[in-house]
């Protein structure tokens, strides 16, 4: 929920180090700081707010001179956003300083325990007291900092990337991790310490992404040494060969991430079933599934496990296994599989899906399931995230850096990656035919094409967008598979525009929604051509008969609903079991145009982190 950046060379520290931070402000806005060794001492500068407020205020109070520094932008957990619960966090000599993503989560006791050694604290931070812990067992063991670090992390509970520099000895950071992202990247004579490796991409290709339990002792002269956390034995590191590059995680002229996120779907839906989808030799190969198949032919159910979109891309999964491959789906909020004693069998196949492949909750509900038995299979976007190893196997959706907080790209790439694992259980099942199977494979391969054309009313979105700007409610209504986008769609608003927004099953709205509807209710119902149109049509009327406004998803051409509906938003015709991968384009839109409209801050919305890497 923090992006920490690291630095230790022959480079001036401060520019790479704020370039970093403002590059993983996704993870976290609502404060940061930079330490930097000048070669005598720690100059330090930190702030409630943003980046950019950091860097007003580092203009202002210090001298930015130095070649080894850490910096942080920060997501509370222990303490309000303020400049003294900042980080950087200095120990009580001055000597140490660390940065810190994540919760200690017995910091009170320990804390307790310095104080009664006749340690003081000024913030209200569990990173504080982790310092201060260092401090004294660095002190009381005469060892130097990367042991003190070690035994220290033994004690402690919780999870952490940690970078810390001694200013007595500035050729080294000591990093480590468990449950919290770390990289290293490795320059000539320099290092880069970063949450994920964009901070650094245009300096160096090569990188160590720390596992859990793993820390490294980062020496200017000396390089890397990786050990593990409990027994301090050495670790040899996989030197990754980074596949990023700088436009990727750059707007690229677009106004906010999310908008170019919006507009790279054709491509990176493309790029997710690029080599593994060969539609017309009706071939679907994915590598992680192709071992494993049987676990899934067999499997008594699968069972989904996400959270927020992710979560919404498993609900359209759900659709699509059942129908297809008819093994019985179940899909849970991580958050709640993971403390309800859930019943998993080993003839259980979990799926767990997150763009971020970092969330807390769906790590804990995957570690549960392996716990008892059953085989884990994970839908990630991010190489090398603690998700994707933590899975037995998986498929990785090449959806490309996402930066933008409201995930969009993540979750057409996720239905993309889901409904080919769908497909070819099926066919291997046969339980689906020959001509539906084909029929599935082409289509897919057409839906680039479609969401290019869906994008294309971006204009006659923004006009709808403006007539409902200053809507306070919103329901999103829609069956079978564009239920879930009717989720989707609602989450989407309310996470960058702050409307309240509710998704429901377009059948459900009679069961109690309905008293909510007059004349000052827009309701955006997604009625594409599908088994269940007339009666979302006969829900059309409904609303219209109590005065609701009616914005409506429709296949193009249609000429019903047209009629019905104040506004409509035409997508491209596909089969209703692709739909969800067009329906949502118009839905993104729309959010993100009221959201502009309301100037919001659309990349990086209020209360929000992009990975939540706490429970
Ligand atoms: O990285 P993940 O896919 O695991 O993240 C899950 C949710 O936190 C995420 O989808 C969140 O709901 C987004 N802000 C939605 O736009």
């Amino acid at each position: 929920m923090c992006g920490i950046v690291g630095y230790i060379g022959n480079r001036e520290a401060y520019p790479i180090i704020l370039n970093g931070l403002k590059r993983l402000e996704y993870r976290g806005y609502d404060s940061a700081g930079i330490a930097l060794y000048d070669g005598t001492g720690i100059q330090m500068a930190k702030t409630k707010g943003k980046v950019s407020d950091l860097e007003s205020r580092a203009d202002a109070e210090i001298s930015k001179k130095g070649s080894l520094g850490l910096g942080h932008t920060r997501w509370a957990t222990h303490g309000v956003p303020n400049d003294i619960n900042s980080h950087p966090h200095y120990s009580n000599s001055g000597d140490l300083v660390i940065i810190h993503n994540g919760i200690i989560e017995n910091y009170a006791s320990i804390k307790k325990e310095l104080i009664n050694r006749g340690y003081t604290f000024k913030s209200d931070t569990d990173t504080e007291v982790l310092v201060n812990l260092i401090e004294e067992i660095k002190k009381k063991e005469d060892v130097k900092l990367g042991k003190a670090v070690q035994i220290a992390l033994n004690q402690v509970v919780g999870a952490y990337a940690i970078a810390l520099f001694d200013r007595k000895k500035p050729d080294e950071i000591v990093v480590a991790r468990l449950g919290s992202p770390l990289a290293i990247g490795i320059g000539e004579n320099e290092f880069f310490v970063a949450s994920d490796a964009t901070p650094f991409i245009e300096f160096t290709n090569n990188a160590i992404y720390l596992k859990d339990e793993e820390m490294a002792i980062i020496r200017l002269k000396k390089g890397v040494k990786v050990r593990k956390i409990k027994d301090d034995s050495l670790v040899d590191p996989y030197i990754h060969e980074l596949q990023l590059n700088l436009e990727q995680i750059e707007k690229g002229g677009y106004d906010h991430f999310m908008l170019k996120e919006i507009y790279e779907q054709p491509k990176v839906i493309k790029d997710t079933y690029r080599g593994r989808l060969l539609a017309n030799k009706g071939i679907i190969k994915l590598g992680g599934l192709e071992d494993h198949i049987n676990k899934f032919t067999n499997a008594d159910r699968i069972i989904i496990v996400a959270c927020g979109t992710s979560w919404h891309a498993g609900l359209v999964a759900e659709y699509i296994f059942e129908d297809w491959a008819r093994i019985p789906v179940e899909v849970e909020y991580a958050s709640e599989f993971r403390y309800r004693n859930p019943v998993i069998t080993e003839k259980d196949v979990v799926i767990a899906i997150s763009q971020s492949g970092e969330t807390a909750d769906t790590l804990a509900a995957i570690k549960l399931a392996k716990e008892r038995g059953a085989f884990v299979y994970g839908v990630c976007n991010v190489v090398g995230s603690s998700i994707s190893r933590e899975t037995d196997s998986g498929t990785y959706t090449h959806a490309g850096p996402e930066i933008g907080v409201a995930s969009t790209k993540a979750f057409t790439t996720q239905i993309t990656v889901l409904t080919m694992i769908a497909l070819r259980l099926a066919d291997v099942k046969g339980t689906i035919s020959h001509s539906d199977y084909m029929m599935h494979l082409r289509e897919l391969d057409t839906i680039p094409t479609l969401v290019e054309e869906a994008l294309k009313s971006d204009d006659k979105i923004r006009e709808i967008a403006y007539e409902f700007k200053d809507a306070a409610n919103f329901l999103y209504l829609g069956r079978g598979y564009n239920f879930p986008v009717a989720l989707e769609g609602a989450l989407k608003l309310k996470e960058i525009s702050y409307i309240h927004a509710e998704g429901y099953p377009a059948a459900e709205m009679k069961h109690g929604p309905i008293a909510l509807i007059d004349e000052h209710m827009p309701v955006v119902v997604i009625a594409v051509n599908s088994n269940h149109y007339e009666k979302v049509v006969s829900n059309i009327e409904e609303i219209k008969a109590r005065k609701g406004k009616i914005i409506a998803v429709v296949t193009e051409g249609d000429t019903t609903v047209k009629e019905l509906a104040d506004y409509i938003m035409e997508v491209p015709k596909t089969p209703e079991t692709l739909s969800p991968l067009v329906t949502t384009i118009p839905l993104q839109l729309l959010s993100y145009h009221i959201a502009v409209m309301l100037d919001r801050n659309v990349d990086q919305p209020r209360n929000l982190a992009k990975s939540v890497t706490v429970e």
